[in-house]
């Protein structure tokens, strides 16, 4: 039996519902974070907590909570699951109002948390990608609840056999549909730089903080799709995946078509990284 947090009370998935007049509902009025929890620990608890607030901000919300508040929440879940690597997905809406554009209506957020089982990764082979025009708005650096373009995206790549669709906006790359990019050349790793069409994703920042740590030649710039294309090696990130390989890109093999070196360094120093950080 899963239990989750829906405002203010712990309960059974199963008994946790909400008003079908929810602007998360209605309009996907809302911001969401994912936390991944290893060995029952919570990973970049801070940084999850000031994107949610810079989320917030952007859609003209307040936190309900304070920090101090939001662990007391997730520790109590965590103390509910069984296995110890699991993510916490949290959902703030605007929350019951009758259907109106107006937001000044709206004065109780809907606040929901769950956690969730991990997907049983076996990435390291590595994983087929494709490229895709970035169908997406101006705004993708809010953790907005309103995935309809990243779903749509996903299930084109998983109907040519991929796992990801690797986003292209005006002959660049942004990101992926539920992750960031990386890619390698000539001993180098680069990834673009984060504007409004990125998501400042948390297990990004942490590889560009490993890469340098480690003194491992790296750059946040702008990269074009030919880039990618001719790229010796790409990863994409993002708290439930990690760091995985992507080995073909358009049913080409990216580099030699194995996983790289490069990728291993660095997962490897992620891996020793989040050990120690969840001792
Ligand atoms: N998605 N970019 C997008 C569009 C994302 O949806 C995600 C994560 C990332 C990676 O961010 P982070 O490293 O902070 O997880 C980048 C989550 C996992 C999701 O929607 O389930």
């Amino acid at each position: 039996m899963t239990t989750v947090y829906l405002n203010g009370e712990f309960k059974p998935l199963s008994t946790a519902s909400i008003n079908v007049l929810d602007r998360g509902f209605t309009f996907g009025d809302g911001v969401y974070e994912v936390i991944p929890i290893f060995n029952r620990k919570i990973f970049c608890f801070d940084e999850h907590m000031q994107r949610l607030e810079n989320s917030l901000e952007a859609i003209f919300m307040d936190n309900p909570y304070s920090s101090i508040q939001w662990r007391s929440i997730f520790e109590e879940l965590i103390e509910t699951i069984e296995e110890s690597e699991q993510s916490i997905y949290l959902q703030i809406t605007r929350g019951v109002t009758e259907r109106d554009h107006d937001i000044t209506i709206a004065k109780n957020p809907t606040i929901f948390v769950m956690p969730r089982p991990v997907e049983k990764k076996n990435f390291s082979v590595g994983i087929n990608a494709i490229t895709h025009e970035d169908i997406r708005w101006q705004y993708c650096d809010i953790k907005a609840i309103t995935l309809l373009p990243s779903v749509l995206l996903r299930y084109k790549a998983n109907q040519q056999g991929a796992k990801e669709a690797i986003l292209i906006r005006d002959g660049y790359i942004t990101e992926g549909a539920a992750s960031n990019v990386f890619i390698c050349k000539n001993g180098e790793v680069f990834t673009p730089l984060k504007d409004k069409h990125v998501l400042p994703g948390i297990t990004r920042d942490l590889v560009v903080e490993i890469l340098a740590n480690n003194n491992i030649t790296h750059l946040e710039t702008v990269i074009s799709e030919k880039e990618l294309l001719n790229a010796d090696e790409v990863w994409i990130t993002s708290s439930t995946w990690e760091i995985v390989p992507v080995t073909q890109l358009n049913n080409l093999p990216v580099g030699t078509g194995e996983t790289g070196a490069l990728w291993k360094k660095v997962d490897d120093l992620y891996q020793e990284f989040k050990s120690v950080y969840c001792l």
